[in-house]
């Protein structure tokens, strides 16, 4: 439909959406039920004219992409004193994407649905009419979320890994996935992450615990990581980026047992610099990066400074990956030092999730708005720390937050329901999407200063030169702002309580 304001030539397009079928568990908030014919999905509106806005909105009071157009107000210059203010001369990090991790609990959920519904749940998150999605996390053989632990070569002392081979988590049910994301949004880049090498390559032999990489070994290990590139490859998936293992630094504390193998970070360095790093520039996937720690906040610094004190391993390093586990409690301010610290390396989020299982039931599927209120706080606060992308963990769960082999159980942004044949997008899905939809990569973060009130929000200019600004009112009462952008005018928008807001305009 062609709406038009005011003017016959002043329009904004608008795509026809389909919207959510909700279901309450009775938890304060409610789920968009999913099934083999039916998803909600919103194209995104286009503004074709100047001094327009389109807005979409969500909110724990039930909105999904709830959509709203209006015009800037030119009269109404300059700014409010407690108005968001846009400034284009100031411009910040550019943004490689969002996504979400295909782990083996996630693929197993996935493929348990019909072909139609597994079609729809990949189009949720990787069409344009849905997330948008445009990375995606690649475990290299098990992760905790798996059902059981494995390496692509648990022979013991096979150094030629002459019998390396990918195992049917991969064969049956992530990569076909992949290839399907791939197919709906061709933009998507994989990258990949070890947590452990094949016990009988560590100190502690096993797949968890305190455990180091025995150095003669290290050669051997990233030849075993260029092999699963070149399986990888085999299926034609090329990752973009490899990081050097999950957790290195949570292996040293009482988290080991999740399945992790530790590092000590001058050790990681010289391992970077002599053997994964040449062996993939070396390898036909020389074009594949590096990306260093991928483990939380608290260790960044020291981890990192005693890395890059090597600098052929600094050098090899293209980015920085960070988990947010330990947002909460540990200042976002390190990752702007990093950045002045190490200016060239990108920083991006790798890893998050957020709610557990309830004590009584086991089951994870709360649909409330607390969750998301979490994932939209730490989106903004990462984007507005030199953060590049933010990629969630599990894409889909069981409702008991699994499968998961050593019972860490934890919720996703979507639980799939197979006996049904259904899949549950709860909030924390249209927390993310607000982002994720609608900021393509190579954005770029702009200036965005403000006043006082309950409001968060970060601002873009997109490759097309279009402003995406994101606003989430955390208050509890309707919040008056506006906006202003001294090329255009102001808008005042009326923020309902708990509500995010994704504004577009050209
Ligand atoms: C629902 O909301 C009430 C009031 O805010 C709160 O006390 C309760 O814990 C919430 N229940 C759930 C399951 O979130
Ligand atoms: C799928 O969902 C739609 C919308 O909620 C519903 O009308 C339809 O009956 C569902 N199909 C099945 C097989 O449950
Ligand atoms: C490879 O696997 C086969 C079958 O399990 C085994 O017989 C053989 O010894 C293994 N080779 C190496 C080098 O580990
Ligand atoms: C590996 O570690 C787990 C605990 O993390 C333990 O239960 C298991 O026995 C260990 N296996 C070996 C072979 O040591
Ligand atoms: C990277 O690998 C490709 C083959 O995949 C090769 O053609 C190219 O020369 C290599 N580039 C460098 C810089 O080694
Ligand atoms: C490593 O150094 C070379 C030569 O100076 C440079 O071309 C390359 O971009 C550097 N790599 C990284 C990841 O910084």
């Amino acid at each position: 439909m062609l709406r038009c304001i005011f003017l016959l030539i002043t329009c904004i397009y608008t795509a026809r959406s389909i919207p959510c079928a909700h279901r309450d568990f009775g938890n304060n908030g409610t789920v968009c039920v999913c099934n083999a014919t039916y998803c909600d999905s919103t194209p995104v509106s286009e503004v074709l004219d100047i001094g327009f806005y389109i807005r979409y909105s969500s909110s724990e009071n039930g909105l999904r992409f709830d959509e709203t157009h209006g015009v800037f107000r030119k009269e109404c210059s300059p700014a409010d004193a407690d108005g968001f203010q846009l400034d284009l001369g100031t411009t910040f990090q550019p943004i490689h994407g969002f996504g979400g991790a295909f782990t083996d609990a996630a693929s197993f959920n996935i493929r348990t649905l019909s072909p139609g519904a597994q079609e729809n749940l990949l189009r949720t998150y990787f069409s344009k009419e849905g997330s948008n999605y445009n990375l995606g996390r690649v475990p290299i053989g098990g992760t905790d979320f798996s059902k059981r632990p494995y390496t692509y070569d648990d022979h013991e002392g096979d150094v030629l890994l002459k019998n390396f081979s990918l195992a049917n988590e991969d064969l049956l049910y992530k990569i076909p996935l992949m290839k399907k994301a791939f197919e709906i949004n061709p933009e998507v880049k994989f990258f990949a992450a070890a947590w452990t090498a094949p016990p009988w390559m560590r100190t502690n032999h096993n797949y968890t615990g305190y455990g180091f990489l025995k150095r003669k070994y290290y050669q051997v290990y990233a030849n075993y990581l260029v092999e699963f590139l070149n399986k990888y490859g085999d299926h034609g998936l090329e990752m973009w980026a490899m990081s050097t293992g999950n957790e290195p630094y949570i292996g040293t504390q009482s988290l080991s047992n999740y399945g992790s193998m530790v590092w000590l970070p001058k050790n990681l360095g010289k391992w970077i610099a002599n053997n994964l790093g040449p062996t993939i520039s070396k390898s036909k996937h020389n074009k594949t990066v590096i990306l260093a720690y991928d483990d939380s906040r608290s260790r960044l610094d020291p981890f990192l400074n005693d890395i890059f004190k090597n600098k052929l391993a600094r050098n090899y390093t293209a980015g920085i990956a960070i988990h947010a586990y330990e947002d909460a409690t540990f200042s976002a301010s390190v990752l702007g030092e990093i950045r002045q610290k190490y200016p060239g390396k990108f920083l991006i989020m790798t890893e998050f999730s957020a709610g557990n299982p309830q004590k009584d039931t086991g089951i994870v599927a709360s649909a409330s708005w607390q969750l998301a209120e979490m994932y939209i706080l730490n989106i903004i606060e990462n984007l507005k720390n030199w953060v590049t992308g933010w990629v969630d963990w599990n894409l889909a769960l069981d409702k008991y937050g699994g499968p998961n082999w050593r019972q860490n159980f934890v919720n996703a942004p979507i639980i799939v329901n197979s006996e049904a044949d259904e899949f549950y997008k709860q909030p924390t899905y249209y927390a993310i999407t607000h982002f994720s939809k609608f900021i393509p990569p190579g954005s770029v973060r702009v200036g965005f200063v403000h006043g006082k009130k309950p409001v968060e929000a970060v601002a873009f200019k997109t490759p097309k030169n279009e402003i995406i600004v994101v606003m989430y009112n955390k208050g509890i009462a309707d919040q008056s702002v506006t906006i202003y952008d001294p090329r255009r005018g102001q808008v005042r928008l009326q923020l309902p309580p708990k509500s995010i807001h994704t504004i577009l305009y050209k």
